[in-house]
């Protein structure tokens, strides 16, 4: 068996941190939400990786190489344009061979990872697999209507009038058979290749389609909002340590210090992470933050937030539910009249108290 992980896309709702990088590639806890996928698949016992990449395959490629340090082979499969999820099984098609595989959406976030529904999968090899889970807002996703047995019945992408709240985890299992429908596949609406259609194209053909309805935590990190929460709830669960400096400071309950990092006058209420070669002073650090290696944070106070690396921060009161990018500066306005002076990325969202 092996996996197929899109690491593709443009990443539209989390720019303008997308217009510089790979939205896979923005840190939960201080480490790529992609490797949490890679960490999963390896976790499943699979081996065999293929990554579907598309502009940002440099980055992609540098931060995860040959795989050899998650226990994968990993094997580089380039998409020109984001052309849709089945697109992507297209271009897979040669090094997929007649494998089963797992595709896996590389900034989908799970919980208890895969390796139940890999060995469910591997015992009944239906000829596809789904996850499904119920989500409030069903119109964002794709949407499963099951029958009275639980049979799959109908998937529609992103419906304006969805016909239940299942919504479709972006992990599937497939045999070969699916390269038949794909194959069969019409652009939809927005002009992609659905996955979606593919796995109902088995189902019209009488193809056997199982579904697993998930209870655990799922997030499809695609905006701020969903990738803070998943930050918390991964910085729930770390185990504290300190390997770091620390002085004249507090910290107080789940802190991780990592290597090289200092933190001086100032107080760490966890769950909270502070990045290698980071430097805090006279400051406060809220629950639910993680600040990226060789960030500068002095005279402020930030909570519920996440620091890319480099950035700095100065004099400026509180942060919260905040995304700061890379090598940002933030720091007060210097002169009368007091006035907000902003050079923000295209893109950018600001929300100013006044
Ligand atoms: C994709 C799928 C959708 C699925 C979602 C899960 O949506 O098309 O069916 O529910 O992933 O993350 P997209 O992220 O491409 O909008």
């Amino acid at each position: 068996m092996k996996a197929l992980v899109l690491a593709g896309g443009s990443g539209t709702r989390l720019r303008p941190i997308t217009h510089t990088s790979a939205k896979q590639l923005v840190p939960v806890a201080n480490k790529p939400v992609l490797f949490y996928g890679l960490e999963a698949i390896a976790e499943a016992g699979i081996q065999e990786l293929g990554i579907v990449v598309g502009d940002t395959h440099a980055e992609i490629e540098a931060a995860v190489g040959d795989g050899s340090a998650f226990g994968l082979q990993v094997t580089y499969l380039r998409q020109d344009r984001p052309l849709g999820l089945a697109h992507a099984v297209l271009i897979a098609r040669d090094y997929l061979g007649d494998d089963d595989f797992v595709m896996y959406l590389g900034d989908n976030f799970i919980v208890g990872g895969i390796t139940e529904i890999v060995g469910e999968f591997a015992g009944s090899r239906p000829d596809a697999q789904i996850m499904l889970t119920r989500v409030g807002d069903p119109s964002q996703f794709g949407v499963a209507e099951l029958g009275p047995d639980g049979a799959v019945v109908r998937l529609e992408e992103k419906p304006k009038r969805p016909k239940s709240d299942l919504a479709l985890v972006g992990v599937y299992l497939f045999t070969p058979a699916v390269h038949e429908a794909v194959a069969e596949l019409k652009p939809s609406w927005r002009g992609e290749l659905e996955i979606t259609d593919a796995v109902q194209w088995l189902v019209d053909h009488g193809r056997k389609v199982e579904s697993t309805v998930i209870t655990g935590y799922w997030k499809d990190t695609g905006n701020v909002t969903d990738m803070l929460e998943v930050n918390r709830l991964v910085l729930e669960s770390m185990t504290p340590g300190v390997a770091g400096e620390c002085s004249g400071s507090e910290l107080i309950g789940r802190v991780v210090v990592e290597p090289g990092a200092r933190i001086e006058r100032s107080r760490v209420v966890g769950p909270a992470i502070i990045g290698a070669g980071a430097h805090v002073s006279d400051s406060y650090v809220g629950p639910f933050t993680s600040i990226g290696a060789d960030c500068r944070l002095s005279d402020s106070e930030i909570e519920y937030s996440i620091v890319l690396p480099r950035a700095s921060i100065s004099g400026v009161g509180r942060i919260e539910a905040s995304l700061i990018g890379h090598d940002v500066e933030v720091t007060p306005a210097p002169n009368t009249p007091r006035a907000h002076r902003l050079v923000l990325g295209d893109h950018s969202k600001v929300q100013i108290s006044s």
